[in-house]
Formats: C-alpha cells, sequence, structure tokens
C-alpha cells in the first residue's frame, strides 16, 4: 500500500527532524496571553467549564446551537480507548466533509497542511511533509481511530509532535507573558467538537 510506504519512510528519514522539532512547536507551546484567551485568565485552574456560549470567546467557524451542544463531549470528558481511538461522535452529530477540508485548510484552524500533503488537493500549495501523507488515511484508520488521532495524537503516537487539536488542560508552556508564572488553564480547545467531527468524515474519504 503506497500510504503504508510513506508513513514508514516517514518514520525512519522524519523521526530526528520531527523529534528536534517538536521542542520549538509554536502550535503545543501555546501562549497564553492573546484576546482569545482572555475570558480564562481568572486564576481557576484545572476546572472545565464547558458551558456553550456563556461569555466564551467565539473562534472562526465556531458553531453554537442548544441541539448540537446537548450532546457534546467537552475536551476534560473524552474517553481515549487503549489504541489511542474515540468510539462515540465528539458532537453527537455525522461531521460534513466540505466543512472539515475546510477547517484542515484554514490556518488558524486545523492548518494539517503545514504538515501533512493530501494528493487529493493539489490545489493547496505549500503542503508540508513533517507528517505522512494522507492518501490513503481512510483505508488504513477506522472513524473512530481518527477521531482519536485529531483530537489528540498522543493517545495514539507517544511524543507526537502532531498538536492536540481538542484538549483543554495539561499543555506543557512557556508561562504567563514574562512574568514567570504558569500560564492560567483551561485554554479552548483548537477545534470544537463538530469541527473533529467533519475533520475525520473528510479523512474517512480519502481511501
Ligand atoms: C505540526 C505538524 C502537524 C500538524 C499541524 C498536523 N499533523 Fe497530523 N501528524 C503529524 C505527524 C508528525 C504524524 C505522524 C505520527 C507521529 O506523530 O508520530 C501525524 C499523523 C497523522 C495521521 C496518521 C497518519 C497516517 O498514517 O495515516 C493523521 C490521520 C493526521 N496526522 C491528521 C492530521 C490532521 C487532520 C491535522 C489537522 C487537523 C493534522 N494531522 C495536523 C504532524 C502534524
Amino acid at each position: 500500500m503506497p500510504g503504508r510506504t510513506i508513513t514508514a519512510a516517514w518514520q525512519s528519514a522524519k523521526g530526528a527532524r520531527a523529534r528536534s522539532a517538536a521542542s520549538s512547536n509554536p502550535t503545543e507551546s501555546r501562549p497564553a496571553t492573546g484576546a482569545a484567551h482572555l475570558p480564562f485568565n481568572s486564576g481557576v485552574r484545572h476546572e472545565h467549564k464547558p458551558c456553550p456560549g456563556s461569555g466564551r470567546v467565539d473562534r472562526p467557524g465556531r458553531r453554537h446551537g442548544a441541539a448540537a451542544a446537548a450532546a457534546e463531549t467537552p475536551p476534560a470528558a473524552t474517553v481515549f480507548e487503549e489504541d489511542g481511538s474515540i468510539a462515540q461522535s465528539l458532537s453527537g452529530a455525522p461531521g460534513d466533509p466540505q466543512a472539515g477540508r475546510q477547517t484542515m485548510e484554514a490556518r488558524g484552524l486545523g492548518n494539517c497542511y503545514a504538515c501533512h500533503l493530501v494528493e487529493a488537493t493539489p490545489d493547496i500549495q505549500f503542503m508540508g511533509d513533517i507528517g505522512p501523507a494522507l492518501h490513503g488515511a481512510g483505508s488504513r484508520w477506522s472513524a473512530a481511530q481518527l477521531r482519536g488521532i485529531v483530537a489528540d495524537a498522543k493517545h495514539t503516537f507517544p511524543d507526537s509532535m502532531m498538536p492536540s487539536f481538542y484538549k483543554s488542560a495539561g499543555f506543557l508552556r512557556p508561562g504567563e507573558g514574562y512574568t514567570a508564572k504558569p500560564a492560567t488553564e483551561p485554554l479552548p480547545p483548537l477545534l470544537t467538537a463538530q469541527q473533529v467531527e467533519d475533520v475525520v468524515s473528510y479523512l474517512l474519504s480519502l481511501k
């Protein structure tokens, strides 16, 4: 299978580079300053409040809706199986592959193409090769496995440098601005539950 070959090649050839780049990965080391994070600078740590619409700052593409929010699993309550997969839909709703493609492309959301090549979208310029090409991902992985990889790849690939897209606490970060104090948690996840489901449904279409 071509995808396997690419993955294996990546592991041997890119391993050292990926690991050295991990320490300076800007997406994973998220600074605590910035307008989008201000509502969380309350001094309260390790407490997750999944309250849709309660004054949290909207990120682009964030979808609110009473029906969707009702069945949503917040990041802190997400259950990973032993192999790193997540069995249940995080939003309680099916994903939209076209919305998923856009979420993957958007720099402020998935920005997946910075590290991954997708043969199905040759119109996207400057695709990266830090991670394996995603062609065939829908054949290599199940929906549950892809959901786990997108939500928090470290459960599937220990020490992965891939950002954790559905995670709100437990980041290694440099601290609060220049104050040398630890940053305040939780941070909003990089993607919403529905955006993760959308991305998973697009990945499943890459056969
Ligand atoms: C900073 C680079 C980076 C970004 C950004 C990134 N990934 Fe990854 N991804 C990786 C690496 C590296 C791997 C290989 C596994 C590992 O980490 O050891 C990987 C593995 C994967 C795999 C499994 C690959 C396979 O064998 O089929 C999938 C699927 C995947 N990523 C999807 C995504 C999606 C979707 C996004 C955006 C929402 C994304 N990645 C963003 C670096 C990245």
